[in-house]
């Protein structure tokens, strides 16, 4: 477990740590009095994060939906049988003939299931959520739109694998971090026009650490050092052009990893030296920064319009406050913070989810050190809080672009002039480019690494449901780019019948009716017809 030590505490840290044992044995007591997160109320926690990153899943609030280690041992013993009964025999808790696809990219310590069971999109269509780990992602994508996503996972014990076209994703993994880099994954997505939160622009343009530090200094060079006071920093595309800075102590901050990872205080130019002999053989680039003897970390995030602020103090003596022990309060959001936040969620189109993070010094200046998007770490105990929050706007994004997307077909699909089609800007509700045949497939679990049995399952919100491309997972090279088909389409002029003054909304619900009642109609005929002769 990651918070192998978490207390709560009111008063200085010091009598916390004495205290530790007792308030240990009381820990249930505390916690069943402690209802939310407020201002002022601190918790001690261990941010393992290093040890986390390399040897496990990242933290999760004790309270969050986990998927624990009695599941891991139980399911070790009967994991096989259930699941094979599951996966052959259970009924997914949605209906596959009407539901939307989420993938949530995320490690397995969080299961997300919780906050979307029972919800909706597009007024009756279930949500089908899909959650992996980019390691476990493989996919394939069409210029036409959508791609099918094969996930393969292990999960109590046993193989699973799964394939589905998804409708919206939420990332909630640095793509890019310690030997990995998932790139790709996003490049995939974001090829089939896949929507998202944040958007995939979004994601792909906050891959690298110095290109979205490039980002805030443009923020500073805008409103200013004193308005935004973002840390000195230098870029060095490589060891070669790596000097000495003038003065010492400095941070050297190696490559493109999080939670710590390949952050040096180097203290003289011999270190100095020694640790761009390192980076030589790492081909990472690297920046340097100075060292600002700190008194705690801020940590200011807004997930859509919810503002929170943290400071975070290391009670473990680590000048890095995110590794080992350390004091996490929340405390009220100033102007300026918000101000600073505001901004960053500015960027690259707007990012719905995003976290500034600085440091207060004992110089008394407060500096910004970076900023962080969707796969932002949450923390504390309103981590459960966040989670619904990022839910309910993953939710009301994926409606949004449900809804448009069903718009474009069903405007396209009747000879009108089709909505038109752009990648997701927040701003904008993310409107995604249109996906054609958007419709989750209706893959099922294949137990024990078995090729993945694909359905094509129809679904979404055009009545006359489309093909979905049938092909293996296997064979995407040889995959066929889904070709639109005729069927009963109205004329222009049947779907023009919308009232002009409708909203748009209203309009999508028109010509869903429209296409319905056509449907049906050209059904009941056709019935007829094989009945008693051509009518
Ligand atoms: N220039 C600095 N001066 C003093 N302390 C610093 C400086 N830069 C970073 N730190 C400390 O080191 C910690 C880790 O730094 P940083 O946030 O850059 O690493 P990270 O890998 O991005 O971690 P995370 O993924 O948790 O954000 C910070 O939380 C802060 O406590
Ligand atoms: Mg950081």
């Amino acid at each position: 477990m990651n918070y192998l030590r978490r207390r709560f505490s009111s008063s200085d840290i010091q009598k916390d740590l004495e205290d530790e044992d007792s308030k240990q044995q009381n820990f249930g007591n505390a916690a069943s009095n402690f209802f939310g997160f407020g201002a002022g109320k601190k918790v001690v926690e261990e941010m393992s994060s290093m040890r986390t990153k390399f040897k496990g899943p990242s933290p999760s609030a004790p309270n969050s939906p986990s998927r624990g280690n009695l599941a891991n041992i139980t399911g070790n013993i009967s994991g096989g049988v259930t699941n094979m009964t599951k996966g052959l025999f259970s009924k997914p808790g949605y209906n596959k003939d009407k539901c939307k696809c989420l993938l949530i990219v995320d490690d397995q310590h969080t299961d997300w299931s919780k906050y979307f069971r029972g919800k909706k999109v597009l007024g009756d269509y279930d949500v089908r959520l899909e959650q992996a780990e980019f390691r476990e992602i493989s996919l394939s994508s069409y210029s036409e739109g959508g791609c099918v996503v094969d996930i393969h996972s292990h999960r109590s014990g046993s193989k699973v694998a799964k394939s589905f076209k998804p409708d919206f994703v939420l990332i909630r993994q640095h793509p890019v971090d310690v030997n990995e880099n998932w790139k790709s994954v996003i490049l995939g997505l974001y090829y089939a026009g896949v929507p998202s939160v944040n958007s995939l622009e979004a994601v792909y343009s906050m891959l690298d650490k110095p290109w979205v530090f490039a980002h805030l200094a443009q923020i500073q060079k805008n409103l200013g050092k004193e308005q935004f006071p973002l840390i000195e920093q230098t870029f060095f595309p490589n060891h070669r052009e790596m000097t000495a800075p003038a003065k010492f102590p400095v941070i050297v901050k190696i490559g493109n990893a999080s939670n710590g990872a390949g952050k040096v205080k180097i203290d003289n130019s011999y270190d100095f030296q020694d640790v761009t002999s390192v980076i030589a053989v790492t081909n990472c680039y690297s920046t340097t920064e100075p060292y600002y003897d700190s008194k705690y970390d801020i940590h200011i995030q807004k997930i859509g319009n919810n503002y929170k602020a943290y400071m975070r103090k290391s009670i473990s003596g680590n000048w890095k406050a995110n590794i080992g022990s350390a004091m996490l309060e929340q405390i009220s959001v100033n102007e300026i913070w918000k101000l600073w936040v505001d901004e960053v969620s500015q960027l690259f189109g707007g990012l719905d989810i995003c976290a500034v993070q600085g440091i207060q010094a004992k110089d008394g200046r407060q500096y910004i050190i970076e900023a962080k998007g969707s796969s932002m770490t949450l923390l504390g105990e309103s981590q459960e809080d966040d989670r619904r929050l990022i839910a309910d706007l993953v939710l009301q994004k994926m409606q949004l672009s449900c809804k448009q997307s069903s718009t474009s077909k069903s405007l396209s699909s009747g000879g009108m002039q089709p909505a038109a089609t752009s990648r997701n800007t927040p701003q904008a509700g993310n409107s995604a480019r249109q996906v054609p045949n958007g419709q989750a497939m209706g893959g099922t679990a294949k137990i024990d690494g078995g090729p993945p049995n694909m359905v094509g399952g129809p679904g979404g919100p055009v009545p006359a449901p489309r093909p979905q491309p049938q092909v293996s997972p296997r064979a995407t090279s040889s995959m066929p780019i889904p070709q639109p088909q005729q069927s009963n389409r109205p004329q222009p002029q049947q779907v023009n019948n919308i009232n002009a003054n409708m909203s748009l909304a209203d309009k999508t619900e028109a010509v869903i009716r429209d296409l319905q009642e056509e449907d049906t109609m050209s059904n009941l005929k056709k019935t007829f017809a094989g009945i008693f002769g051509d009518m």
